[in-house]
Order: structure tokens, then C-alpha cells, then sequence
């Protein structure tokens, strides 16, 4: 049985289940904060900033690589698996980072990129140099690049096939992604031991969960299209065995960009488990559908689909990324739609997707970002925000690639958004000085001094999910409405009496979500819950309860959502909360609680 992590690692909480009710914030460690005035971020600057995660309410930072790297593909393309980058700085800095997130009981989790490595790589180099040297089945080789003719081409952007000829060892090498980033062969067994070892290796460094980059296309096949291959759930299987028989309380978080059914395949079983964590890329896109068209429809299909997943996985979900905004898992009809609302000019469309941040998507509308947020915060699974959504922060569409969302954290009105000192022309990428987003305006110092500002919202939002384990650890259910524009379910906890945790009570969260530009009324079928008495969990204000037909209707402004909790008729109070009102008794929408 894991623990949490907490016997190895000092400072951290005990919980088996700090990755299903924690709150997960990716941050870029070279756009965060530069401590050193070199105009790039490092690792002292982002322990510098560890207090305000920590006040923002984050349980758990994912740092995406910061290996030794070209940087050709934001440090996904990595030289050196041990070593940090210099310019982020020592690992003893990283074992600091570690260790002050822990004290502060924040988790870390790393991205591990395993499928591939930088052309850079001492591997690669001795691989091309010498075919029969010990590196020299390391990559996948071939004569031609006739082979694996029916797999797709990922990055469609800049790659024309998954093959590229190396002039040196006169070969063609097998590439999923760029073609800086041969694909490692996994049908060598030092290959895998390679990986095993890696992973070790951090995970001694006390990191508490890894996200396995790009897990589809770890193994090929001449039968297969190179994704999710058996080969590749069988290595995951041995992975995960040895993290939970060496490293338990530890996890591992999938990156599969596909449809559901075949997600769920990385979880493994209850007896044969892979990975702890999938990404939930289905869902995301049919959010940002949902927020335009007006219509529930196709987020609720998803929804509906209830899959089994074993006891100790849980999905992470999200709204946006270090990537474009994937349009992978949605149809042809769909995405044309989609770039039509948010992605007009051909500069902000990436492969397939748009590279472009949140607010910016939803035009800076703050109603449609609360509402994305909400419905992010009470899905099934650990929400991931990314760093500077949390104030809005803006793109810069005229920056290449997916580095349009990757600039500086915008802390202050100072020079260089407060991200650095440097002068502002070294910096890797400049601040947004856009009209609307322009970091004078737009930025972590003004959101603070500001009670309603999206900052303090989301830190709110965040508060009131943490009270209440339905949402880490409920079942998710969709109700019936009458209209097509609100969204209703339920998040059921049933209480673990196995693992009880203090104050974890079993509970019923009912969640209606209006994508209705004007005012709507909607009565939301409830069957089971007739007599329920219904609470706003932001307010504790007191609705009707549930009918005697099992049903409740609601009033909604535009773009409006409710989160309500239906207790059981013979309720006394559950007016408890620690939350002090400040403002908002109006609705959900309006809570602040800071
Ligand atoms: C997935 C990462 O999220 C992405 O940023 C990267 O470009 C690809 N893997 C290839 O390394």
C-alpha cells in the first residue's frame, strides 16, 4: 500500500491520495521568474515564487524538462537526461526547489521524455557514429524509409515524413516528433533499462511523480500504426511495478493525446496497473465548443461516457498547456468550426490545434473564464492549470511555434513584468505589451490588490474545492435538462471506509453550468434526491429543495454556473464553512472569498 510518499520525503502531509484531490499547476521554469538577471528563468526564481503558489492554493507543480537541451523543442528534445540546464541552474538548485515545495507540502512532478531524444544526445552521436558499438541499436535504424508507411506524421507543421536520413552512419532514423528527436528503440533491452535507470534517478532525488511524455509511441510494429502497441502497455506495466514496489506513494502521470477507450488502456487494471494518471484530452476541446456554440451537446457525450478506470487512477484535466490547444480528438466538421471561432488568422493555428492562451481564446470574456474554470475545477479528475492563466495573462501570436503562450509571468507593472531584471531586449521571450494584455495592467501584484479580480476568484474556487472530497474522489453523473445550453451532474462521494480521511464525509454536489449568452431557466432531473436540501457552497445560501418529483430549476445569468450541495432532508445546518463572505451572495459566479 502507498503512503504518500510522506515515510521518504520530509515536510509532506500523509495521504494516499494527494493526486486525486490535489490541484496541479504546470510551470515553465524559464518564463517564470529569472533570479539572476540573465533574462531567463531558473530554478532559484521559481523557489522565490514557491510562497505565492502555495497562497494560490497549488498542491502539486509539474515542471516540464529542464534537462541539458538545444532547446529546439522547448527542452522536450533532451541532451542530457542528469543533467539540468545551466541556464535554469545546479541540480543542487533543483534538489532545493524539491525540498522547499515539500516543506511548503507541495508535490513535484517532472516530465521524463522517453520516446526520444535530442540528435544532441552522447547516444545518439555514438549511435550514428559506430552501428556496432554499444549505442548502436539505441535508435531505430533502417535502410529505407519505406517502413511504417501507415503511421501519421504528429508534427504536420514542419515534418514531412517520420524518417530522416543521417548522412554519417548512412542510414535512415525513425522520428515521431521532429527530426531533431530520433525515436529511441525500446526493443533494446539496455534501452529500457536506460529508462528504468532515468527514472530512478529522480525519483531518488524526491520528486513525487513523473509525467511519461508522448507514452503512445514507446514501441513500433509492422502490424501496427505505432501507437499503443502491446509492447508499449507491457513495458508500462513493468515501470509501474517497480515504482510502486521501489518508490511508493509515487506516480505516473500519462501523456496520450486519443480517444477515451483507448486512454483508459493506460491505467492498466486494478491488478495489473500502468499509470496512476491519464490526461483527459477528449474533454478539453469540447469546452472551448460548448463555450462558443451555446450548445451542451457534444460536452455532454463525453461526459456521459462513464469508463472504468482502476481504484487508485484519476484523469487529469485541463483547459490549456504549454502546447496549441489540440484539435486531435475532435472531427473534421468540428475542427474547421473551431478555427473558425478561435482561430480566424492562419498565425494562430499550431499542427492540429491553436496556439493560444485562455484568455485570449475566450476574448478576455471574464464570465466564460470563470465558467471554464468551474467546470475544470468539478470534472472527474485533478485539475491542471497553467502558470499565468490564473490572471489572465495573454499570447504573443507573432512568436514562433507554441512559444506564443510560453512568455514571462507577468508578477508586476515594473520592467520586464517583474519577471527580471535584464535588459529587456535579452530576454529568451519578451513580456506581452499587447493592448489588453499588457503586463502594466495585467499582472499577479494588481490581481492581489484587487478583491474581485479573476486572481483572487480562481484562489476561491480553489479553496471551496478543496473543502469538499466529491470533488477529488466522487463519481461523476450527468442529469437530464431542459436546455440545450445547461450542462448538469452530479459529483457523488460515497465516503472511503477503508482510508477515511478526517472530515471526509460522504457528499452530493450538484454542478449546472449555463453556456447561454442570455438568461436561461432550466429544471434538471433529479431522480433519488426528492426532499434534498440545497446550498450554495459558496455562500451557504438555501435553496428549494429538491422537488417531490425529483427535480430542480434554476435561473441563470449569462454564462452562469451553480455548485450546490444536496444534503439529506433531516440536515440541521450545513452552514459550517470556514469561508468568510465577502462578496458574491448573488451566485456562484460572483464568490470571493479573499
Ligand atoms: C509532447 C510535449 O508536450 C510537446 O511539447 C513536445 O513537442 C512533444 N511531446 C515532442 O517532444
Amino acid at each position: 500500500m502507498s503512503f504518500g510518499g510522506s515515510d521518504l520525503l520530509p515536510g509532506l502531509q500523509r495521504d494516499e491520495n494527494w493526486y486525486k484531490r490535489g490541484v496541479f499547476y504546470e510551470v515553465l521554469v524559464g518564463s517564470y521568474a529569472d533570479s539572476d538577471g540573465d533574462g531567463i528563468g531558473d530554478f532559484q526564481g521559481l523557489i522565490s515564487k514557491l510562497d505565492y503558489l502555495q497562497w494560490l492554493g497549488i498542491d502539486v507543480i509539474w515542471v516540464p524538462p529542464f534537462y541539458e537541451s538545444p532547446l529546439r523543442d522547448g527542452g522536450y528534445d533532451v541532451a542530457d537526461y542528469r543533467e539540468v540546464l545551466k541556464d535554469f541552474g545546479t541540480l543542487d538548485d533543483f534538489r532545493e526547489l524539491v525540498t522547499q515545495a515539500h516543506a511548503r507540502n507541495m508535490r513535484v512532478l517532472i516530465d521524463i521524455v522517453i520516446n526520444h531524444t535530442s540528435d544532441q544526445h552522447e547516444w545518439f552521436q555514438q549511435s550514428r557514429q559506430d552501428p556496432d558499438g554499444p549505442y548502436g541499436d539505441y535508435y531505430v535504424w533502417s535502410d529505407t524509409d519505406e517502413k511504417y508507411e501507415n503511421y501519421r506524421i504528429i508534427f504536420v507543421d514542419t515534418e514531412e515524413s517520420n524518417w530522416t536520413f543521417d548522412p554519417e552512419r548512412r542510414q535512415y532514423f525513425f522520428h515521431r516528433f521532429f527530426s531533431h528527436q530520433p525515436d529511441l528503440n525500446f526493443e533494446n533491452e539496455a534501452v529500457q533499462q536506460e529508462v528504468f535507470d532515468i527514472i530512478r534517478y529522480w525519483l531518488d532525488l524526491g520528486v513525487d511523480g513523473i509525467r511519461l511524455d508522448a507514452v503512445p509511441y514507446l514501441f513500433e510494429s509492422e502490424e501496427g500504426n505505432g501507437e499503443s502497441e502491446p509492447a508499449t502497455h507491457e513495458f508500462l506495466r513493468r515501470l509501474r511495478a517497480m515504482v510502486d514496489e521501489e518508490y511508493p506513494g509515487r506516480v505516473l502521470l500519462a501523456e496520450a493525446n486519443q480517444w477515451p477507450h483507448e486512454v483508459v488502456e493506460y491505467f492498466g487494471t486494478d491488478d495489473d496497473p500502468e499509470c496512476h494518471m491519464a490526461f483527459d484530452f477528449p474533454t478539453m476541446p469540447r469546452i472551448f465548443y460548448a463555450l462558443r456554440s451555446q450548445y451542451k451537446a457534444e460536452l455532454e457525450e463525453v461526459l456521459r461516457e462513464q469508463l472504468e478506470i482502476p481504484r487508485d487512477a484519476t484523469w487529469g484535466v485541463f483547459l490549456r498547456n504549454h502546447d496549441e490547444l489540440t484539435l486531435e480528438m475532435v472531427d473534421e466538421e468540428y475542427r474547421q468550426t473551431m478555427y473558425g471561432w478561435y482561430a480566424y488568422d492562419p498565425r494562430m493555428r499550431a499542427n492540429v490545434g491553436i496556439r493560444r492562451r485562455l484568455a485570449p481564446l475566450l476574448e478576455n470574456s471574464l464570465s466564460e473564464i470563470k465558467l471554464a474554470n468551474a467546470i475544470l475545477m468539478s470534472l472527474k479528475g485533478s485539475p491542471i492549470l497553467y502558470y499565468g492563466d490564473e490572471i489572465g495573462m495573454g499570447d504573443n501570436i507573432w512568436l514562433p511555434d507554441r512559444d506564443a503562450s510560453r512568455t514571462p509571468m507577468q508578477w508586476s507593472p515594473d520592467r520586464n513584468a517583474g519577471f527580471s531584471t535584464a535588459d529587456p531586449g535579452k530576454l529568451r521571450h519578451p513580456v506581452v505589451q499587447s493592448l489588453v494584455y499588457n503586463y502594466q495592467h495585467v499582472n499577479v501584484e494588481a490581481q492581489m490588490a484587487q478583491p474581485s479580480s479573476l486572481l483572487r476568484w480562481v484562489r476561491n474556487i480553489m479553496q471551496v474545492r478543496r473543502q469538499h472530497p466529491a470533488f477529488g474522489l466522487g463519481d461523476l453523473h450527468v442529469r437530464d435538462t431542459t436546455h440545450e445550453s445547461v450542462l448538469a451532474y452530479l459529483r457523488d462521494y460515497a465516503g472511503e471506509p477503508e482510508h477515511p480521511h478526517s472530515g471526509d464525509k460522504p457528499e452530493r454536489i450538484l454542478c449546472a453550468f449555463s453556456f447561454a449568452e442570455t438568461p436561461t431557466q432550466a429544471t434538471i432531473s433529479l431522480p433519488g434526491n426528492e426532499g434534498r436540501r440545497v446550498f450554495d457552497i459558496f455562500g451557504w445560501q438555501e435553496f428549494e429543495p429538491v422537488s417531490d418529483e425529483g427535480t430542480i430549476t434554476l435561473t441563470f445569468g449569462s454564462k452562469q454556473f451553480y455548485w450546490l450541495l444536496l444534503a439529506e432532508p433531516d440536515t440541521v445546518s450545513t452552514a459550517t464553512s470556514a469561508i468568510p463572505i465577502i462578496r458574491g451572495l448573488g451566485g456562484a459566479n460572483d464568490g470571493d472569498a479573499a
